[in-house]
Order: structure tokens, then C-alpha cells, then sequence
């Protein structure tokens, strides 16, 4: 495991000395900021624990790491519903995140929120994929009503890069966040539904979308045909289905993005001299990804966290709020 983790036990000395400048202040109320060793009193082993069900769940589950960093890229946007249009039939790995929070609440009852599993659990997912790690920041209360409606505002795979770029700099995130954080889309897996317009009707217009490759496209073609089940599986990047590296980028440098919003950040006009150098620099350079990557997920791990115990709490049943 890399100096970097979030696990302070395999830290070098250096890694602690400048963990404790760093995030020295952690605490807790009405005023909190998330902080890496929030349960370090309190739960010391929550990370191990955390990665420990994850690789059992791996076992059975190739798909589990994309699907678990998926849920909480939806929960830092909009606390999401699990039943609101963009995750009914989609969002998958409620069950793992139930095996965590079961396994914790044994280890330390009350203590670890659903909202840090998810933040945690994402970080572990990637670096087990062959990502970068990074220090999670931790503190955060799981919100007492959940947000049915709010998960429209979640970015779609239609919206152009304009919207895009207004629906993640309405969260204080800028272009290299969402070109950044758009590379988890390098494993996991994606409905034919999501890709039959740019094959059959783009924009309304009959015709394919003419950005998508054109032998991608006869491939996807296969796979998805016009009256195929819109629920068929795909990998998002076909390359290294699984593995958390690049190729996201390399892939949209030769118009193999598979939604309309990856090739956006690369082709729409309006990419040149904002989007498209990002995803040039990413497609050069794994490292640049990475380093962004780390930065990007904690800054979306940060958009309006709740830690103030008047307004949150940590719940029993990640499905539920307490006492519903
Ligand atoms: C930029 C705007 C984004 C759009 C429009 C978008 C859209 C989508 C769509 C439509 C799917 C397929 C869902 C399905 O077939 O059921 C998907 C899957 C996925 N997304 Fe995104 N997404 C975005 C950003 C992100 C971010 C920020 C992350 C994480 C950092 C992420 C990670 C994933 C992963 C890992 C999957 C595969 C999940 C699985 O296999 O279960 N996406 N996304
Ligand atoms: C979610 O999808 C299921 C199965 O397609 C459907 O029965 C249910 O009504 C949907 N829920 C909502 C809130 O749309
Ligand atoms: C969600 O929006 C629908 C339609 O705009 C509205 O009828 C419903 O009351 C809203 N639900 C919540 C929980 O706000
Ligand atoms: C992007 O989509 C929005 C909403 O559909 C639309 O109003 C806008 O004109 C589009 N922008 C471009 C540059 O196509
Ligand atoms: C920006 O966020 C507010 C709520 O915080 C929401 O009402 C609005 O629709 C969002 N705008 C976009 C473009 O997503
Ligand atoms: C193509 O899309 C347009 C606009 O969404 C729609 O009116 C039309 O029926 C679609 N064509 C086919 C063949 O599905």
C-alpha cells in the first residue's frame, strides 16, 4: 500500500509528521471540517475493515469497484435517491454497502456514517483497480430526509459540455474536475440505452452521431442493435474493462468515448482551449490523471457536507434515515 492511503498505521514518519500539519485540527460539531483521522479514536480499523469486504465482494463481483465509486459520486452531488430516475435500474452495490456497514457496526456501533463508507470505499475501489490512493477526508453526517427530486440535477449522458460544465461549476468544480473526475469512466459498465441515439438518432436526426469512430461504432452497432434490450451490458472503456488507468482519454483522443458527454469534452466546439488540452494532457500522461484524479475526488468529496449533528446524523441502515 502506498505511503499515501488513508490507512496512518503504514504511514512512513514523514508521512505523519506532515498528516499532523496538515489536518491537525479535526473537530467534531456544528463547526467541523472533514478530516483524515476523524475515527481514528473512534473506529481506528474502519479503513481496513472497509477494504476487507470489498475484496471478498470482488470475488463474485468484478463490476463492484465502478458501481461503488458511482454511488458516491452521486452522493457528494445531490445525496441521491436510490429509486430517482438516473439511478432506478442503474445504480448497483447497495448490498456491499450494507456487508460494510453491518461489519462496522460490529467493530464500533453508531460511529462510521454511510456517507464516509462511500467516500472511503471509492478511494479503495480505485487504488485496488490499479489507481491512484489518496488520504480521504472523513466527518461527514448522513442527511436526515433524502433528496428524491435533487438527483435530476445530475449531470446526463445527453447533456452537452456547456451544460456539463454548468451543472459541476455550480458545485464549485472547474474544467480539470470534470475532465478529471469523467476518467472514472475508465472501468465499469454502461446500458445500450445510453448509446443507441449516437448510433441511430443523434439529435433527432436519423443519422449517427458523427463524432463516434466509425468501426467503434459498427461494433457497438453489433452489440446494441436498434430494437436490442436497452439494458445490455457494455464496458465503458473496452480496452481494460476493469482497470483504473488512462485510457478513458486515449480512447476519446480516437472518438471512442461511449457517451456523448465523454466525446464532448474532447470534440464539441467548445472544448478547444478549455476541455480538449485536459484531455490531451490525461491521454499523455497517467501520471497528470492520477495527480488530478486524487485532488478532484477530494474536492467533490467536499461539496456540502453535512457535519453539523443538528443536521445529520450517522445512520443505522444506510437505506433508511433513523427511526423511518
Ligand atoms: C460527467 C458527468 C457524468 C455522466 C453524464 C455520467 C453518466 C453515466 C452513465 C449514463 C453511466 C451508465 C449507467 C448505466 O448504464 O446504468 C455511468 C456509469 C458510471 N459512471 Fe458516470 N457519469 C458522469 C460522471 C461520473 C463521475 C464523476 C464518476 C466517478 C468519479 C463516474 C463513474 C461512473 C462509473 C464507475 C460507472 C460504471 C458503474 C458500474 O459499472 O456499475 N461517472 N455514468
Ligand atoms: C423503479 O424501477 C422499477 C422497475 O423498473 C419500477 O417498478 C419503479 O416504479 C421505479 N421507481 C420509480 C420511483 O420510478
Ligand atoms: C418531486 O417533484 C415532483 C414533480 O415536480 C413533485 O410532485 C414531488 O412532490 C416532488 N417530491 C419531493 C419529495 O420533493
Ligand atoms: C447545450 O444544451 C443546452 C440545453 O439543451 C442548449 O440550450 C444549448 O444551446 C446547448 N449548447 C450548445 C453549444 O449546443
Ligand atoms: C444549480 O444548483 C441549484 C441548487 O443548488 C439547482 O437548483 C440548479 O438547478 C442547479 N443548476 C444547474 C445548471 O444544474
Ligand atoms: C429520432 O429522434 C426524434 C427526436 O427525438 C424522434 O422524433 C424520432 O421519432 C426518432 N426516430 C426514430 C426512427 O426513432
Amino acid at each position: 500500500m502506498a505511503a499515501a492511503s488513508s490507512s496512518s498505521r503504514s504511514a512512513t514518519a514523514a508521512g505523519v509528521l506532515l498528516a499532523m500539519v496538515v489536518a491537525a485540527v479535526c473537530l467534531h460539531g456544528a463547526a467541523a471540517q472533514l478530516c483524515e483521522d476523524y475515527y481514528d479514536d473512534t473506529c481506528p480499523d474502519a479503513y481496513d475493515i472497509v477494504k476487507q469486504v470489498l475484496m471478498d465482494a470482488h470475488q463474485s463481483d468484478t463490476r463492484i469497484f465502478a458501481s461503488l465509486i458511482r454511488l458516491h459520486f452521486h452522493d457528494c452531488f445531490v445525496q441521491s435517491e436510490k429509486e430517482s430516475p438516473p439511478n432506478n435500474g442503474s445504480a448497483r452495490g447497495f448490498p456491499v454497502v450494507d456487508a460494510v456497514k453491518a461489519a462496522l457496526e460490529d467493530a464500533c456501533p453508531g460511529v462510521v456514517s454511510c456517507a464516509d463508507i462511500l467516500a472511503i470505499a471509492a478511494e479503495i475501489s480505485v487504488e485496488l483497480s490499479g489507481g491512484p490512493s489518496w488520504g480521504v477526508l472523513l466527518g461527514r453526517l448522513d442527511g436526515k430526509t433524502s433528496d428524491f427530486n435533487g438527483s435530476l440535477d445530475l449531470p446526463a449522458p445527453t447533456d452537452n459540455l456547456t451544460v456539463l460544465q454548468q451543472k459541476f461549476s455550480n458545485l464549485s468544480l472547474n474544467d480539470v474536475d470534470l475532465v478529471a473526475l469523467s476518467g472514472g469512466h475508465t472501468f465499469g459498465r454502461v446500458q445500450c440505452q445510453f448509446v443507441t441515439d449516437r448510433l441511430y438518432n443523434f439529435s433527432g436526426t436519423n443519422m449517427p452521431d458523427p463524432t463516434l469512430d466509425s468501426s467503434y461504432r459498427a461494433f457497438l452497432s453489433q452489440r446494441c442493435p436498434r430494437n436490442g434490450d436497452p439494458r445490455s451490458l457494455n464496458d465503458l472503456d473496452p480496452t481494460t474493462p476493469d482497470t483504473f488507468d488512462n485510457h478513458y482519454y486515449t480512447n476519446i483522443e480516437v472518438n471512442r468515448g461511449f457517451l456523448s458527454s465523454d466525446q464532448e469534452l474532447k470534440s464539441s466546439p467548445q472544448a478547444q482551449g478549455t476541455t480538449a488540452p485536459i484531455v490531451d494532457q490525461f491521454a499523455g500522461s497517467q501520471d497528470a490523471f492520477f495527480a488530478s484524479f486524487a485532488q478532484s475526488m477530494i474536492n467533490m468529496g467536499n461539496l456540502r457536507p453535512v457535519t453539523d449533528p443538528s443536521q445529520g446524523e450517522v445512520r443505522t441502515n444506510c437505506r433508511r434515515v433513523n427511526g423511518s
